[in-house]
């Protein structure tokens, strides 16, 4: 008997089976969940088939097999253009959509959806697909908390799945945060793995050592949250001009080895502005004003 049987519906639906859908569907399984999968191409299902899936030969057909819909699609517009004509069908489910997209699309979603009658979570998978299922896996969701509650377990399946508000849109902006901070933390490992492979290092080698200086760089998220928030930013951790002076050396270090040093410049002329505008002898978390203040400028100007 597969895993799946001796449920009498199907506990959740994945409509669109490309990488993440795919690895979606995969960890509901797993979790033993009974699970109807559709795909516009439908020679996607086949291997979720052979694992124990449901195959639904229409959208309408999946959205009906059960109470939650977790949908994995390029973007909104395509959710909008195969589930509208389901609306009537989407009535007392949730819907989890797990496509990319921004805060104003998400929210534009969530009316449509909740017009059907149908709950609404917004989500963003933050781990790309290789750790789906796995409990390191971060989902974010947000959007109705009462259909969170009820489908926590189902989507606990997918790793750890945490609800952030509310409102629709939070999961898109911290999608959108979250990825620019991996994007910070990559350049600056990329640029880093240069300067150090010019110098001959592995950068396998290079990689072990930096990891263990992860915890370092993680620990000071939490403090300088807490002075961001108060707005007193303490130098325990250095001065911007300290730091400033740290970052030029990094850049002369790069260009001596001609490598770029694009990515300690941009770090460099943040640091540089930020004591210009009277922090120099405050902590680095202060930085954040100068880039606040962009947000101030914009709305002024
Ligand atoms: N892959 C990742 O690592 C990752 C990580 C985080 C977030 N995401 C997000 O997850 C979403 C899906 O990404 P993916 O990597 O799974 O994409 P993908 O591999 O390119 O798959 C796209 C899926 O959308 C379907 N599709 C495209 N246009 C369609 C249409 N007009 N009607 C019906 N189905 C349509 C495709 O169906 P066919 O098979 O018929 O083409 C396929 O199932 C994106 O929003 C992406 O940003 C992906």
């Amino acid at each position: 008997m597969s895993r799946n049987e001796g449920r009498d519906r199907s506990a959740v639906s994945v409509i669109g089976l490309g990488q993440m859908g795919t690895r979606l569907a995969q960890a509901f399984l797993a979790a033993g969940y009974r699970t109807t999968v559709w795909n516009r191409t439908p020679a996607k299902a086949d291997a979720l088939a052979a694992q124990g899936a449901d195959r639904a030969s229409t959208v309408g057909e999946a959205v009906s097999a059960g109470p939650l819909v977790v949908v994995c699609l390029p973007d909104y517009d395509t959710v909008h253009d195969l589930l509208e004509p389901e609306g009537e069908r989407l009535r007392g489910r949730v819907l989890a959509n797990l496509s990319s997209g921004t805060p104003e699309a998400a929210r534009r979603m969530a009316g449509q959806v909740t017009g059907h009658g149908a709950a609404y979570l917004d989500g963003a998978a933050m781990s790309g697909t290789r750790l789906v299922g796995h409990p390191d896996a971060l989902f974010v969701f947000s959007g109705s908390p009462d259909a969170f509650a009820t489908q926590q377990d189902v989507l606990a399946s997918l790793g750890r799945s945490v609800h952030l508000g509310d409102d629709p849109a939070l999961a898109s902006l911290y999608d959108t945060a979250l990825f620019g901070l991996a994007w910070g933390a990559l350049a600056g490992f990329y640029h880093a793995v240069a300067l150090v492979g010019a110098g001959g290092v592995d950068p396998t080698a290079f990689a072990a050592v930096a990891m263990s200086h992860m915890p370092f760089v993680t620990s000071l998220m939490a403090d300088h949250a807490r002075h961001i928030q108060d707005g007193r930013y303490p130098n325990d951790d250095g001065t911007v001009d300290v730091h400033a002076a740290a970052m030029d050396h990094l850049v002369h270090a790069s260009r001596a080895e001609g490598i770029g040093a694009e990515v300690p410049e941009l770090i460099k002329s943040l640091l540089e502005r930020a004591a210009g505008t009277g922090h120099g002898e405050d902590g680095i978390a202060s930085v954040v004003e100068l880039i606040t203040k962009g947000r101030r400028d914009v709305r002024a100007g």
